[in-house]
């Protein structure tokens, strides 16, 4: 056992340490000046052959190299690494590829159905199209996907139910009543636009405005990407076929032990006041 008082050696380290700082502080800036100072005089160089260091630039020329070169020929077969030209011609069926290809797509953004959510070819119309189906297989995942972005981003103001009005904790106090998703025919109807998968994905990428630019609704573009929208808009029918389900067709056994109801507020706390 080591009887010294732990607390006195903390202090006496923690004191020459600082002493330390102190003093190495004091030369280095004695040293340097200040950063930000002006001079004619050149700037010192405390580590010069790391400022000056033998280097081939690209183009030049060298003794070292037999063929004369700086740079070396690319082996056959070399993959671009990093940035690129994006010239995929001719690339489309190679595998190393396709992250090049979609990347382009990605930057070009000329898969109107996927980042816009309009039909294809319709975007520079007089009137483009929302589409009615979105653009990719709903698959569980996808789902499951859209349930954890909208609780995040959209539940707060539409309700984790979507029912919206005053199921939202922000919702109930926003100044124009949140929409109801899971339940107005607007959103369900698919012959109606409002209602159209693309349309849906449009408000969520650019939220709601009124004609005078007055926010109605803001956009998440900054938060959700294009594949987590369509996502929103998958879990959107679920919460709509949830609202609209016949409780009598529902195989009894799947379901699993009921959460107890929350009591519903009755008062408004927050409102106009
Ligand atoms: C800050 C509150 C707020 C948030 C968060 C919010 N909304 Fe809304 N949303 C509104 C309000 C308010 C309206 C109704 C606007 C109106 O009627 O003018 C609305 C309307 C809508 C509409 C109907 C559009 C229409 O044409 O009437 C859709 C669809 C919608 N929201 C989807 C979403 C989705 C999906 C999310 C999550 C990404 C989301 N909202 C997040 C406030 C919000």
């Amino acid at each position: 056992m080591n009887h010294t008082n732990p607390s006195t050696s903390k202090a006496t380290k923690g004191l020459s340490m600082l002493l330390g700082l102190v003093v190495l502080g004091s030369s280095l800036s004695a040293m340097t000046g200040c950063r930000g100072d002006r001079t004619d005089k050149p700037p010192r160089r405390f580590f010069p052959d790391m400022d000056y260091q033998p280097k081939l630039k690209p183009q030049s020329e060298t003794e070292f190299f037999v063929d004369g070169k700086s740079n070396r020929d690319l082996v056959e077969g070399t993959i671009p690494f990093g940035t690129t030209t994006h010239d995929t011609s001719g690339l489309e069926n190679t595998e190393w590829a396709n992250k090049i290809v979609a990347d382009r797509a990605r930057m070009l953004k000329d898969d109107e159905t996927f980042y816009f959510g309009l039909v294809a070819g319709s975007s520079n119309t007089e009137t483009p199209q929302y589409v009615d189906r979105m653009p990719m297989p709903v698959t569980k995942e996808l789902i499951l996907e859209g349930q954890e972005q909208f609780n995040i981003y959209c539940s707060a103001c539409h309700g984790y139910d979507g029912l919206g009005g005053s199921s939202g904790t922000v919702g109930r106090l926003w100044s124009i009543a949140p929409a109801n998703l899971a339940g107005d025919q607007r959103f369900i109807d698919r012959s109606q636009d409002s209602a159209k998968d693309g349309y849906l994905f449009h408000v969520i990428r650019e939220g709601l405005y009124t004609p005078d630019g007055q926010i109605r609704m803001p956009s998440y573009k900054h938060a959700v990407n294009q594949e987590e929208a369509w996502a929103i808009v998958a879990y959107l029918r679920v919460l709509q076929a949830a609202q609209n389900v016949d409780p009598s067709t529902v195989d009894q056994s799947l379901l699993g032990e009921q959460p107890a109801q929350p009591a519903t507020e009755s008062a408004n706390d927050g409102g106009e006041g």
